[in-house]
């Protein structure tokens, strides 16, 4: 088994980018506070109070999982996941880094008789339609994601799908229906007891962003056939690397710490997830979530208004080349880095010989897509750190179930410590209830007439700008 993931953090010191960068000296002088950290959140994991810590160990949902999927193999053509937010980014990112973004368009043998998986992680009617449209109910498999069981978007999803469904196959419908929520709380789990549907239970200490593994993630991915026991083996040992109270050995913690030092110190207000591969561009979306939705705050835990946070961007290589890095190089310096690169694709990939007599691309000819790759993805770090950008790199030596789950857990442990910095809860999210309120009044939800009643003044306003 290899080391594992690979971190380099050289180039966000002011030695190595200037005075962007961060002094190895104020780095070492956070040492004490980022290593005190780390140890309240050992000792609130033995406390039972970070849940996402266990995962990786904890092989009772895990292996319900994978009996579940190897009771269905065979009979579904298509997994259709109806979720939002933390309950189904994972599932996207983890999918897709490790059956590959083209999985929907190979043919069954290709993907070992598994289905194909469609996230609906939106309540767009057009989307939901022409999904619906091209699904045989007989061969579709329909998995809740709620942890909560009461989100709009998923709950009315659920009733589209369930009537389609029921009305072509009566009460065989059941059978198509597994669900993920809450043991007790929510509308989902009286469903389940009164439709008789398979289900899993969302253990109650792990928050929806830092849910992929749970059953949240691990029975829509066990379906898809993904090596569950390296996915946890990889998040376990990266687990163990970021509990080391040394902060120079503890990636987690050094992915927190400069992040948030650079935030404090040098405004860097945004940080970027560039990954140099295809396969791990939705690893940065389900970063995003959870860097946005733990960190982006109104209140210290001390109750102060503080308003902090950092806005996560993800950008893909090399393709954002030609899109963001004249900003990134150029642009406001209010940003971290963080690229990743792959030591070894799944393929490798030859340029035939040519352009021989052509001295601009003569260089490309017997070369490799790899190659290229590779040489992109060190030339924009050179170029950010020539810039005076501060960059962090990120390197896996293949992208297999082992080293997505060191990612995963490398980044949940950098947002639990980042939040500890920023002295705000990275487990709650109030901000979104406001929106989520108003649509329960838009939506005429019992309960929320007052809301509804603020809304409709609200909306009654006239307009000042419009055109
Ligand atoms: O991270 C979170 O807690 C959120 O993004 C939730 O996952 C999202 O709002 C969906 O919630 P639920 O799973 O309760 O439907």
């Amino acid at each position: 088994m290899s080391h594992g993931l690979r971190f380099d953090f050289s180039n966000v010191l002011a030695e190595r980018c200037g005075p962007e960068g961060l002094a190895l000296e104020r780095l070492q002088a956070f040492a004490p506070t980022a290593e005190a950290a780390v140890g309240a959140m050992n000792a609130e994991r033995a406390a039972g109070r970070r849940g996402f810590l266990d995962l990786p160990t904890e092989t009772a949902g895990v292996d319900a999982c994978m009996k579940a999927a190897a009771e269905l193999a065979g009979r579904f053509d298509d997994l259709v996941v109806l979720g939002i937010g933390g309950s189904a980014l994972g599932t996207i990112a983890v999918a897709e880094a490790l059956n590959g973004p083209w999985w929907n368009a190979m043919d069954s043998a290709a993907r070992g008789g598994r289905p194909r998986l469609h996230v609906l992680d939106n309540v767009d009617p057009d989307e939901m339609h022409s999904l619906l449209q091209r699904l045989d109910p007989r061969r579709t498999l329909i998995n809740i994601i709620s942890k909560s069981g009461s989100t709009a978007e998923t709950m009315a999803q659920y009733l589209v799908f369930r009537e389609r469904f029921e009305s072509v196959l009566g009460a065989a419908a059941k059978d198509h229906f597994v669900v993920t929520t809450d043991a007790e709380k929510g509308y989902l789990r009286p469903i389940v007891k009164e439709k008789g549907y398979r289900s899993f239970v969302v253990p109650d200490n792990v928050g929806g962003r830092f849910s992929v593994l749970t059953p949240v993630g691990m029975f829509p991915l066990a379906v898809l056939g993904v090596d569950l026991r390296k996915l946890l083996q990889g998040a376990e040992d990266m687990r163990v690397r970021c509990s080391k109270p040394v902060l120079a050995e503890n990636p987690g913690a050094l992915l927190a710490s400069t992040h948030m030092l650079l935030y404090r110190d040098r405004q860097k207000n945004m940080a970027v997830l560039m990954p140099y591969s295809r396969r791990l561009l939705n690893l940065a979306d389900w970063f995003r979530q959870l860097w946005a939705e733990s960190l982006g705050k109104r209140k210290a835990t001390d109750g102060r208004d503080v308003y902090v946070g950092q806005t996560p961007i993800r950008a893909l290589g090399t393709t954002d080349q030609h899109s963001q890095t004249q900003l990134y190089v150029e642009g406001p310096s209010d940003k971290v880095y963080t690229v990743v690169g792959v030591d070894r694709f799944a393929a490798e990939l030859p340029v035939p010989p040519g352009f021989k007599d052509v001295p601009g691309l003569s260089y490309l000819g017997g070369s490799s897509i790899n190659k290229l790759m590779e040489a992109e993805r060190v030339a924009t770090m050179l170029a950010f750190v020539a810039a005076g950008r501060p960059t962090i790199e990120i390197r896996l030596p293949v992208v297999d179930a082992y080293h997505v789950g060191q990612f995963l857990m490398a980044w949940e442990v950098a947002t639990a410590l980042s939040g500890d910095f920023l002295r705000i809860d990275a487990f709650d999210q109030p901000g979104v209830e406001a929106a989520k309120n108003a649509t329960y009044a838009l939506m005429g939800r019992q309960g929320y007439e007052v809301e509804a009643a603020r809304i409709r003044a609200e909306l009654a306003k006239p307009a000042i700008l419009s055109c």
